[in-house]
């Protein structure tokens, strides 16, 4: 069974694929609106959300297809304690297609291995959102034209903002990407994404503190929430919070073309002022969010009745390591007891490191 947990785990070609579909589904949605019907999507939020779920929703509905849902983990039986593999079983008997978003990094990886049926991450901790980057990369193709030779300005919370890692992994696949990485100290670009994805695909970066000074060169403009759900430290959040705010004065030192993004939601970090810019790009990306889903939905549905994909967990890969445990905290195995902890082999600088596969942080001895 095929799933979505990385976007990595669609090929470039698949990425592009799903937006030529997208734009087939824009400029003819009559064709699209009978494809899934008889089709269920099963939508699991374990976490707040306004427009990912509402977009995977609209875009079963619009293809035809029909929604179960539940309405956030209290009122599940993950309240009472059940799995996320359990959970998975359970609802592979139910629905055809899943689309889960949990607290815990690696969930939605314990998820496509228990389900029978495909799975998409809508969100895992900090970790990855895979489909939030199939919206960013629609927007990006719209506006732009080409995903290659953008010089492309991350801001806010690089370290938490799980859209930040999944937009950069898509991007690592063009030439002539810069990226422009504008964060405080404390919510750096993880070093693990930096390691595996941005130098190892010669992407040329710098790390600013400075938001103003970048704002020139930028051809896009990514900006973060500061996100307050994942601080074990309230102060540290208090002192970060009011790091960057985009007004339209900063913007006029951008350039005419440059578009500006955010996955959103927003909470400060742009002023309403720059709403009306035409570079300000936030609202039609929620748009885009929509057809990119529909195009993910039918391409994952149309596997899954050929039945020729394997889920592409790298599970052959990876090895249980005796000696190693995950101790992210915020990772699925610190939730769940049962869970074998297991890691893929990587090297640092001729040194092996054992990333989890469920998180990608690296193991520490027992
Ligand atoms: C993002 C998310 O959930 O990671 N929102 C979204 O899905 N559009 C960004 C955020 O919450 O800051």
């Amino acid at each position: 069974m095929r799933s979505v947990i990385d976007v990595l785990d669609l090929t470039r070609a698949e990425v592009e694929e799903l937006v030529s579909t997208a734009l087939d589904i824009i400029a003819n949605p009559k064709k699209y609106s009978e494809k899934c019907r008889g089709k269920k999507l099963a939508t699991f939020f374990f976490e707040p959300s306004t427009r990912t779920r509402l977009s995977f929703e609209a875009a079963m509905y619009e293809l035809g297809g029909s929604v179960l849902s539940v309405p956030g983990a209290s009122l599940s039986s993950a309240a009472k304690g059940e799995s996320v593999a359990d959970t998975a079983k359970v609802v592979s008997c139910y629905a055809d297609i899943l689309a889960m978003r949990h607290p815990k990094e690696g969930a939605a990886f314990v998820a496509a291995k228990n389900a029978r049926i495909p799975v998409i991450n809508a969100g895992d901790g900090g970790h990855c959102h895979p489909t939030q980057t199939l919206a960013d990369m629609l927007t990006i193709f719209r506006e732009k034209g080409h995903f290659d030779n953008l010089t492309v300005g991350f801001c806010g919370d690089l370290k938490y903002g799980r859209t930040v890692h999944s937009l950069i992994n898509s991007l690592s696949r063009y030439a002539g990407i810069k990226l422009v990485l504008i964060s405080p100290e404390e919510l750096k670009l993880p070093e693990y994404v930096k390691r595996e994805t941005v130098i190892p695909n010669k992407m040329e970066y710098v790390e600013t503190e400075n938001l103003e000074e970048s704002l020139p060169e930028l051809d896009v403009l990514y900006m973060t929430r500061i996100q307050r759900e994942r601080f074990f430290d309230v102060a540290e959040y208090e002192r970060l919070k009011d790091s960057y705010v985009l007004t339209a004065e900063k913007l006029s030192l951008a350039k005419k073309d440059t578009i500006v993004l955010h996955p959103l939601p927003r909470v400060n970090e742009i002023s309403v002022k720059v709403d009306n810019d035409a570079r300000a790009c936030y609202f039609k990306q929620v748009e885009n969010g929509k057809y990119m889903r529909m195009a993910l939905i039918l391409k994952l549905l149309n596997s899954a009745a050929e039945n020729k994909e394997k889920t592409p967990l790298n599970c052959e890969k990876s090895l249980v390591f005796e000696k190693c445990r995950c101790k992210n905290p915020r990772c699925i195995t610190s939730q769940e007891q049962e869970i074998e902890h297991i890691f893929t082999e990587t090297s640092n600088g001729g040194k092996s490191v054992f990333r989890c596969v469920y998180c990608e942080k690296e193991a520490e001895n027992k």
